[in-house]
């Protein structure tokens, strides 16, 4: 089988991701049914974390369990990668121990080090530059809600990071629209963003414009990890980018609303939208979880 990555969201094809969503509903419909399905059995998945992670690690973790398999947590603290080993060294090492690498780091430059120097697959955990799992898991869940995302719009509120850069790549390839307001300064670049164009998104300077008619409003933290000596200064800037009850208003009626979560009630979004009625953000956490375990058998053993 050809060795394949999971480094950002356009790595896969829009048939591969689509074969994806179809596998995650039938291993969350195993799941659900407690019925066993073992594909991975002895296999290890390694997982290295240079951020902190309750999501990733946990559904990364119980999902190669539940396929069989086993994974394996490394941290930077506590292994030689937070002592200067080169990631290359690194990757040659641990890809001869494992099966497969997920990673969460900083620069995305450093995960494509590491694939370069792999035989086996590595996924994307979240980089500062993107966080493909997570938009996979989004998708999925804004599927099973309302159906479709072609042709739909999401309003994306508040910092253009890894979250949204994602996003962006996505409706290039699933063919939607994306509206995104953020504060002067910290507007969407084409390139850090990994787009061929920027065909598939509007910027607004008022957030309230971008909200309008959207089918999917979604927001992130204002301070990413990593940027957290900025934290202060964006308190202040950011203040105007809540997603609150009046800005789900001016949103299509059907619209719902997502968040990558971890949180911050009362920053980014009001407690009364992250735990109102159009909220989906614990369908969207566990699903998380489904999509993984298809991306780990796609990767693994291909089509089934
Ligand atoms: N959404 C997400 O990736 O969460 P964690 O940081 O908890 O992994
Ligand atoms: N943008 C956030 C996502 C956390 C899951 C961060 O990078 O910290």
């Amino acid at each position: 089988m050809k060795l394949k990555h999971f480094l950002q969201f356009n790595d896969l094809s829009k048939d591969d991701i689509y074969y994806l969503f179809q596998r995650a509903k039938w291993l969350k419909d195993q799941f659900k049914n407690y019925k066993k399905y073992w594909p991975l059995e002895d296999r290890t998945l390694v997982m290295i974390f240079e951020k902190a992670s309750t999501r990733t690690r946990l559904s990364f973790e119980s999902g190669m369990q539940q396929l069989g398999g086993s994974a394996i947590y490394l941290n930077t603290k506590d292994s030689q990668l937070g002592r200067g080993e080169p990631v290359e060294d690194a990757a040659q090492v641990i890809s001869r121990m494992s099966d497969v690498v997920m990673i969460r780091t900083f620069e995305q430059e450093i995960i494509e080090r590491f694939a370069e120097n792999s035989r086996v697959p590595v996924i994307n955990g979240l980089t500062n530059e993107y966080h493909p799992c997570q938009i996979l898991a989004d998708i999925y869940t804004y599927i099973e809600h309302r159906g479709s995302i072609e042709g739909k719009t999401v309003a994306w509120i508040g910092d253009s990071n890894n979250v949204c850069n994602t996003w962006l790549q996505a409706a290039e390839l699933l063919n939607f629209n994306m509206h995104v307001s953020t504060p002067k300064g910290y507007e969407v670049e084409v390139e850090r963003a990994g787009l061929y164009d920027d065909s598939h998104f509007e910027q607004f300077e008022n957030p309230m414009d971008a909200a309008k008619g959207a089918h999917l409003v979604t927001t992130d933290v204002w301070t990413s990890m990593g940027y957290e000596s900025e934290l202060k200064e964006r308190k202040s800037i950011f203040a105007d980018w809540q997603v609150d009850k009046e800005m789900m208003n001016e949103a299509d009626k059907d619209a719902v609303f997502m968040h990558c979560l971890p949180a911050h009630r009362g920053e980014e979004v009001t407690a009364e939208v992250i735990d109102g009625p159009q909220s989906v953000v614990w369908d969207e956490a566990e699903n998380r979880l489904h999509v993984q375990k298809a991306l780990l058998e796609l990767l693994l053993i291909g089509r089934v």
